[in-house]
C-alpha cells in the first residue's frame, strides 16, 4: 500500500505540463486491433490504466514497443478474441476492446466488468448498439460473448449520451458492411480524437463533437499504419488549474486545449478564479478569496462528472454555500466523508451536496476511494493546515502522472510513502 504525506499551506507556482488524454489513450488503444498494420501513439500517459490496456493488447496477441510517451501497438497477429476475468476486473475500460474485436474478426469475449466505486456503470446501452448492427449477445457465467459473421450498419438511437457506448459502437461499425448511425451520441474531446485516429488508419467517421456520428464501413485491407499524437488531458488539466486556485497559487498549466476546459473554465470565472487564458496554456492567479457557486454535472460540453470531487474540495474554500449536484454517477460522492474528516461542512441529500465554505481545513488521515475522489483530497491538504496522511494513493496513479512530481515542482510537499 502506497500513502502521500502532504504538508498543507504552500502556495503553488511556476508552470506544469499536461500528460496526453487518459481517457482518449484507451478507447485509441482499444482501435489499434482495427488496424492491419502498426499504430504508432505519441503522447500516451504513463498511467496504471494505460499498462492495464497495454496488457490486454498483448494477452490478445499484439505486439507493444514504448519509448517514453511514445506506444507503437502492432495488431497483424492477434489471434485471441478473449479477454481475462482478471484484466476487466482490473480496470472497467477493458470493456471498450469489445467493439473492435467483433468488428474485426466477428467474435469477441469478455468477462463482464460489473460494477465499480463511483456506480454499478451497465453495459446495456453498448451491447443494444451491437446488436442493432446484427450481433448475437449471449450474457452467461458472468461473460459478453458477441458474435457476427460480419457487422451491418444500422441506425442507433442511444437512450443516453453514454461515452463508452458510443466508442464501442463506433470502432465496431468502422469495419462493418455499410453506413451506421448513433444519434444522441456523446460530444466529449476524445470521442473526436477517436475519430481523428481512426479516419488516420483509413476508416471514414464523421460528425464526432456533435450528437449526431456517421461511419461508413470500409474494408479491413483499406487501412493502413498511421503515427497519431494523443489530444493533452482536460481532467488533468482542469485538477492542476483548481490546484492552483485552491492554493491561492500563481501557476501556468501548459499544453492543454482550452476550448476543452471551457465548462470548467466558465465555473471558476463565475467563482472569482482569476483566469489569463493562451493558445495552449491557462494561466491561474488565485489570491483571492472565492465565492461559493453551483454547479450540476452533465455530459460534454456541460461541466464534467470528473471535476465534480475537486470543485467540492475548492468549494469549502470559497464564501458561501455551494449546491453540486452529481446525476451522472450515483456513488460519486465518498470524498465527502473523507473531506469531512478534515473539518468540511458538507451535507448530503440523495445526489446533492451542499457545502458551507468555511475558508478553512485541517489536515486528517483520509483515504481515497477512487480516482477523482483523490484528487480531490490531494487538492484539499495542499490547501489544509497541518499535514494529511492519504491513503490508497494508487487510485490516484490510474489517472494522474506522477502527481506529487508536478505538484511538488511548483512548491508543494508531498511524500510517497511506500507501505
Ligand atoms: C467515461 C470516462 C469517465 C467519465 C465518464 C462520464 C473513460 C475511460 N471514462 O466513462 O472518466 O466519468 O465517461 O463522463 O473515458 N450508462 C448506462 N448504460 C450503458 C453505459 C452507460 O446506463 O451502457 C450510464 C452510466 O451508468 C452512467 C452514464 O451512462 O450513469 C454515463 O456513463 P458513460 O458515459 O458510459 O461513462 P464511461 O464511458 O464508463
Amino acid at each position: 500500500m502506497e500513502r502521500f504525506l502532504i504538508v498543507g499551506g504552500n502556495r503553488l507556482k511556476g508552470t506544469v505540463r499536461v500528460s496526453g488524454s487518459k481517457n482518449a489513450s484507451l478507447p485509441i488503444l482499444a482501435a489499434t486491433i482495427l488496424n492491419t498494420g502498426k499504430s504508432v501513439l505519441y503522447e500516451v500517459p504513463g498511467l496504471r490504466d494505460v499498462s492495464v490496456m497495454k496488457d490486454v493488447l498483448v494477452y490478445l496477441g499484439a505486439r507493444i514497443k514504448c519509448d517514453k510517451g511514445c506506444v507503437e501497438v502492432d495488431t497483424s497477429n492477434i489471434k485471441s478474441v478473449e479477454v481475462s476475468e482478471e484484466l476487466m476486473r482490473r480496470m472497467r475500460a477493458s470493456n471498450l476492446v469489445l467493439g473492435a474485436l467483433l468488428g474485426r474478426f466477428g467474435r469477441a469475449r469478455l468477462s463482464y466488468p460489473g460494477g465499480c466505486q463511483i456506480g454499478t456503470r451497465p453495459m446495456n446501452l453498448h451491447l443494444k448498439g451491437l446488436s442493432a448492427m446484427g450481433a448475437a449477445i449471449t450474457e452467461k457465467f458472468g461473460y459478453i460473448t458477441a458474435e457476427a459473421s460480419r457487422l451491418t450498419g444500422a441506425d442507433i438511437h442511444l437512450d443516453l449520451p453514454s461515452v463508452g457506448a458510443t466508442e464501442n459502437i463506433m470502432m465496431a461499425a468502422v469495419l462493418a458492411e455499410g453506413v451506421t448511425i448513433i444519434r444522441n451520441a456523446a460530444k466529449e474531446p476524445e470521442i473526436t480524437d477517436l475519430q481523428n485516429f481512426i479516419n488516420g488508419i483509413g476508416g471514414c467517421v464523421r460528425g464526432a463533437g456533435t450528437d449526431t456520428i456517421k461511419i461508413e464501413g470500409v474494408r479491413h485491407q483499406d487501412l493502413h499504419p498511421v503515427e497519431h499524437t494523443v489530444i493533452p488531458d482536460r481532467i488533468e488539466a482542469g485538477t492542476h488549474i483548481v490546484a492552483a486556485a485552491i492554493t491561492g497559487g500563481d501557476v501556468v498549466v501548459a499544453n492543454v486545449i482550452p476550448e476543452h476546459l471551457e465548462p470548467l473554465l466558465a465555473k471558476l470565472r463565475e467563482a472569482g478564479v482569476d483566469l489569463e487564458v493562451g493558445d495552449d496554456w491557462v494561466r491561474v492567479c488565485g489570491a483571492r478569496r472565492l465565492k461559493a457557486v453551483d454547479i450540476k454535472t452533465m455530459p460534454y460540453p456541460g461541466f464534467p462528472t470528473d471535476m465534480q470531487p475537486q470543485l467540492t474540495s475548492l468549494m469549502c474554500f470559497a464564501e458561501g454555500t455551494s449546491v453540486i449536484t452529481e446525476t451522472i454517477f450515483e456513488n460519486r460522492f465518498k470524498h465527502i466523508g473523507e473531506l469531512r474528516r478534515m473539518g468540511a461542512e458538507i451535507k448530503v441529500e440523495g445526489q446533492t451536496a451542499i457545502i458551507k465554505g468555511t475558508g478553512r481545513l485541517s489536515g486528517a488521515v483520509v483515504e481515497a476511494s477512487d480516482l477523482r475522489a483523490g484528487a480531490a483530497l490531494v487538492l484539499a491538504a495542499l490547501a489544509s493546515e497541518n499535514g494529511t496522511v492519504l491513503e490508497k494513493v494508487t487510485h490516484i496513479d490510474r489517472g494522474y502522472e506522477r502527481m506529487e512530481a508536478k505538484y511538488n515542482a511548483l512548491g508543494a510537499r508531498i511524500i510517497r510513502v511506500h507501505n
